[in-house]
């Protein structure tokens, strides 16, 4: 079976290298707006944030096939002391760029997830009422679907090929609207540093829910390659946007285009656009200096 897999440096915001309905599947986690120790201050503000994502939703509408599923790994953000409602108006957004509203999937980290925030401290400094912030240990998986899909128009042994393992399925809960799923651990050195990057196991149960092999994938936030390197796991094709070329070794790296045509029949293509940009250095600068800030006022509030 020949795959392909193709990432394009550039804005998703124009996928033109796509013809209209040539996609499968969308599976993708879009940048957290501002979030402070991922994104600080990427976006102007979060009106042009969602102006940002209001065009990729309509290019993701244009190229996914009739009756197919978009998958968007999503959570609200807090920045400065403000909540901004991500999912909510992600899901008004798709809605509005024709999609259904299919199902909203909870991904949940386990408890000792090092990266949260913890909020819920202030109640043991203060246990009297509204000190009360609880600590955030999921994200949203919001599933959207083009129209109604014709499950007829599937080649039988398409389909077969592309059967689920039944006992994975129950044994692991994947019929529940909750998984829990361990998050990408932020380990100094790896592959993924900095880059917000999610679970494999969480890609893995969505292409093999929602597409069949030999299928298209797409991710028009691909970060470190990880819809890409499952798609080619799982025989599926993929396509990816990436607006940083400062992510070209990493995806290199995880997808494996090195080992092309050791491991199966795979061509591998890499376009750089004119409006391919280079921040990630940029970005873990100034995550570098929040945390070092972050340090200090936690150490005076100790002292005084
Ligand atoms: C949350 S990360 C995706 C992480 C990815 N799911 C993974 O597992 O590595 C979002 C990515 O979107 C990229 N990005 C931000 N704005 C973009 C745009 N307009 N077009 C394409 N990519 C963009 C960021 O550079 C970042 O790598």
């Amino acid at each position: 079976m020949a795959l392909r897999y193709q990432v394009v440096f550039g804005d998703a915001q124009n996928m033109s290298e796509l013809p209209d309905e040539s996609v499968h599947l969308v599976v993708t986690s879009p940048p957290y707006f501002n979030a402070p120790f991922d994104y600080p201050d990427l976006f102007p503000s979060y009106e042009a944030y969602l102006r940002m994502m209001e065009k990729v939703a309509r290019e993701l509408f244009r190229v996914l096939a009739s009756g197919r599923v978009a998958c968007i790994v999503c959570d609200d953000v807090l920045v400065n002391g403000e909540r901004y409602p991500i999912v909510a108006d992600l899901t008004r957004l798709f809605i509005d760029a024709g999609f259904r509203y299919r199902d909203r999937i909870v991904w949940l980290k386990p408890e000792g997830y090092i990266r949260i925030s913890r909020r819920s401290g202030i109640v043991l400094q203060h246990p009297y009422p509204l000190y009360f912030y609880p600590d955030n240990v999921q994200e949203s998986v919001l599933i959207f679907q083009k129209g109604r899909f014709d499950y007829a128009s599937v080649p039988r042994d398409v389909r077969e090929a592309s059967r689920l393992d039944i006992n994975e399925y129950q044994g692991s809960k994947w019929y529940l609207n909750v998984w829990q799923i361990t998050n990408v651990l932020p380990l100094q050195g790896r592959l993924e540093e900095g880059i917000a990057a999610f679970p494999e196991e969480l890609a893995r149960r969505l292409i093999l829910l929602f597409s069949y092999v030999g299928e298209t994938v797409l991710d028009p936030f691909l970060g470190s390659g990880t819809t890409m390197k499952v798609a080619r796991q799982l025989k599926r094709s993929c396509v990816g946007y990436e607006i940083d070329l400062e992510l070209l070794p990493v995806i290199r790296e995880k997808v494996g285009m090195e080992m092309a045509s050791l491991l199966d029949d795979a061509t591998f293509e890499v376009i750089i656009r004119d409006d391919a940009r280079h921040f990630r250095f940029w970005l873990s600068e100034r995550i570098k200096q929040r945390r070092s800030a972050a340090r200090n006022a936690k150490r005076k509030a100790k002292e005084s």
